[in-house]
C-alpha cells in the first residue's frame, strides 16, 4: 500500500484530502504544518508528500527543497490556488512531479496522485534494478529478465566450456552478436582470440582464400603466401556471421574443415591442423535458405545440432525497461545523475514493438538523450518513428493491427483513432476539455468540434 504524507496547515483541507485519499485505499498520514511534516520526513519513508505551498513559518517550498535533500526517491506534488502558477512553476523546477490547484477537481487530484506514485515505483524500480545488477544477471553486459533471454543464457554457460559448433539465430538487432562473444568469454578459450567474420561482405572470389588463407601465384594477385582466418585464429574462436551467404562453393570445404579440423590452404598441397571452434548466426530460417537452395544440407545438420534462438525483442517485453535503464547507464557513463523518464513514456517504451529489436532501442535511448531537457525525459523527446506507431494505433495496438481496421478508408481509421486519443486525453485530464485542448495543442473550440454528440 502505498504511504502517503499530507501536509497543510488549514485543517478543513488536510480532513477532506485525507479522507478522500484512504477511500482510495493509500496509508494516509496528516501533519498540520510544515515543522511537523519536517519531523516526519526525517524519521519516516513515505511514497509520496502532498503538500500545500502557502504556510508559515515553514512553507511548502523550503519542505520541498529539504524533500528532496533528505528523500530523493520520494515524489512530491505540491497543492496551489488560482493565481500563483509562477510558484508552481518554481515548484517544478525544484524537483515537484507536478502541481495541484485549489478547488480541487477530485477525479484530476486522484489521478495526479496515481501518476506522481507510478513514477515513483519506476524510479525505486531503478534503484533496486541497480542494486541488484551485479548479482541478477549472469554475463554482466547481457540484460536478461524475461524468461526467453534467461533461458538464452543458460545455454550459453552450458555450452561455452564445450568446443561444439554454436549456430545463434534471431532477427536483425536481437543480440547474436553478443551472445556469440559471451559463448566466447566464458570459454576456455576466452584468452585466445576471437575472429568474427560477416559472410554477406566478402566478395565470393575472396572467400576461401580469407577463411584458408593462399599459396604465393594461386591467382592473380597472390604476391606472398597468406594465412587465412583458420590459422590466425588458431586456439580461439570464429564467428560467423551471415553464415547464409557463405558460397556454396566455399561450404563443402568448411564442413570438411569442421569436420576434420584441417585446412589446406588455395593453391597448396599440404593440410595445416588447426584448432579453432565455429560459432555461427543467421538471421533468416536455415531451412528457408536449403529450399532456396543456397545452404547444404549436410553443412545445415553440422550447424543445427546446438542452435540458440534470441527472440525478438516484442516477444520479451519484460526486458525493455531493463534495456533502457542499462543503455541510458551506458550513455551517462557515471558523469552525471540518471535522467528521470516520465512513466507515460516507459508505457510507450514498454508497448512498442520494435521491429529493429534491441538495436532500434539502443539508438532510440541515445535519441532521446540528446532531446531530455533539465534531465528529464518525456514523450517529446521519442523518435518520431516511435511516436507515430504510437499515435497511429493507440500504444498498445502498434504491433496488433486488427481485422476490424482492415478495410476501412484512411479516413475513416484516422477518425476513429483521433476520437480513441481525445476521449482517453480527456479521460487523463478528469475530462477537464480547457486543458485537453491546451495538452493537444488545439483551440477549445476545434476540441468541442471533434468531440461526438452529446447523447440525450
Ligand atoms: N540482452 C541484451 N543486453 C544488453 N545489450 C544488448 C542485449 N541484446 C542486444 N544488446 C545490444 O544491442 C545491440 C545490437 O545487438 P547485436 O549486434 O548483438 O545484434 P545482432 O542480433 O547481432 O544484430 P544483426 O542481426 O544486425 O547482426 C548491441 O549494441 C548489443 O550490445
Ligand atoms: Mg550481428
Amino acid at each position: 500500500m502505498a504511504k502517503i504524507l499530507l501536509v497543510d496547515d488549514e485543517p478543513s483541507i488536510l480532513s477532506v484530502l485525507s479522507v478522500l485519499l484512504k477511500a482510495e485505499g493509500y496509508d494516509v498520514v496528516s501533519a498540520d504544518g510544515g515543522e511537523k511534516a519536517a519531523d516526519l520526513i526525517k524519521s519516516t519513508s513515505f511514497d509520496l508528500m502532498i503538500s500545500d505551498i502557502r504556510m508559515h513559518p515553514i512553507d511548502g517550498m523550503t519542505l520541498l527543497k529539504m524533500a528532496r535533500e533528505q528523500r530523493p526517491a520520494m515524489s512530491v506534488l505540491m497543492i496551489t490556488g488560482y493565481g500563483s502558477i509562477e510558484t508552481a512553476v518554481e515548484a517544478l523546477k525544484l524537483g515537484a512531479f507536478d502541481y495541484i490547484t485549489k478547488p480541487f477537481k477530485v477525479d484530476e487530484l486522484l489521478i495526479t496522485v496515481q501518476r506522481a506514485l507510478d513514477y515513483n515505483k519506476a524510479l525505486s524500480e531503478n534503484v533496486d534494478l541497480k542494486a541488484q545488477l551485479t548479482g541478477r544477471y549472469k554475463f554482466e553486459n547481457i540484460i536478461a529478465e524475461s524468461p526467453a533471454m534467461r533461458q538464452v543464457c543458460e545455454m550459453v554457460e552450458r555450452v561455452a566450456p564445450t568446443d561444439t559448433t554454436v549456430l545463434v539465430y534471431g532477427e536483425s538487432g536481437t543480440g547474436k552478436d553478443l551472445v556469440a562473444k559471451a559463448i566466447h568469454a566464458y570459454s576456455n578459450r576466452k584468452d585466445k582470440k576471437f575472429f568474427p567474420l560477416n559472410c554477406a561482405a566478402l566478395p565470393e572470389p575472396l572467400f576461401e582464400s580469407e577463411l584458408f588463407g593462399h599459396m604465393k601465384g594461386s591467382f592473380t594477385g597472390a604476391s606472398t603466401d597468406k594465412e587465412g582466418l583458420f590459422e590466425a585464429a588458431d586456439g580461439g574462436t570464429i564467428f560467423l556471421d551471415e553464415i547464409g551467404s557463405m558460397p556454396l562453393s566455399v561450404q563443402a570445404k568448411f564442413l570438411r574443415v569442421l569436420q576434420d579440423k584441417e585446412i589446406r590452404r588455395v593453391g597448396g598441397n599440404e593440410n595445416i591442423s588447426v584448432d579453432v571452434r565455429v560459432l555461427a548466426a543467421t538471421n533468416s530460417r536455415l531451412e528457408d535458405l536449403i529450399e532456396k537452395g543456397v545452404l547444404r544440407e549436410d553443412l545445415y545438420y553440422r550447424l543445427s545440432v546446438i542452435s540458440i534462438e534470441v527472440k525478438p525483442l516484442r516477444e520479451r517485453q519484460e526486458d525493455i525497461l531493463p534495456l533502457v535503464y542499462h543503455f541510458l547507464r551506458q550513455e551517462i557513463k557515471g558523469e552525471r545523475e540518471l535522467p528521470s523518464i516520465e512513466p507515460g513514456v516507459l508505457r510507450v517504451l514498454e508497448e512498442y514493438s520494435w521491429p529493429g529489436n534491441v538495436r532500434e532501442l539502443e539508438s532510440a535511448i541515445k535519441y532521446v538523450l540528446t532531446f531530455a531537457k533539465d534531465n528529464v525525459i518525456t514523450k517529446d523527446c521519442l523518435p518520431a518513428k516511435t511516436m507515430q506507431a504510437v499515435k497511429a494505433g493507440g500504444i498498445a495496438a502498434s504491433a496488433r493491427y486488427d481485422d476490424d481496421i482492415r478495410g476501412k478508408s484512411l479516413r475513416a481509421f484516422l477518425r476513429a483513432k483521433e476520437q480513441e486519443h481525445l476521449e482517453q486525453v480527456l479521460k487523463h485530464l478528469g475530462g477537464d476539455k480547457q486543458k485537453a485542448a491546451k495538452e493537444l495543442r488545439i483551440s477549445l473550440a476545434t476540441l468541442y468540434r471533434k468531440l461526438p454528440e452529446p447523447k440525450d
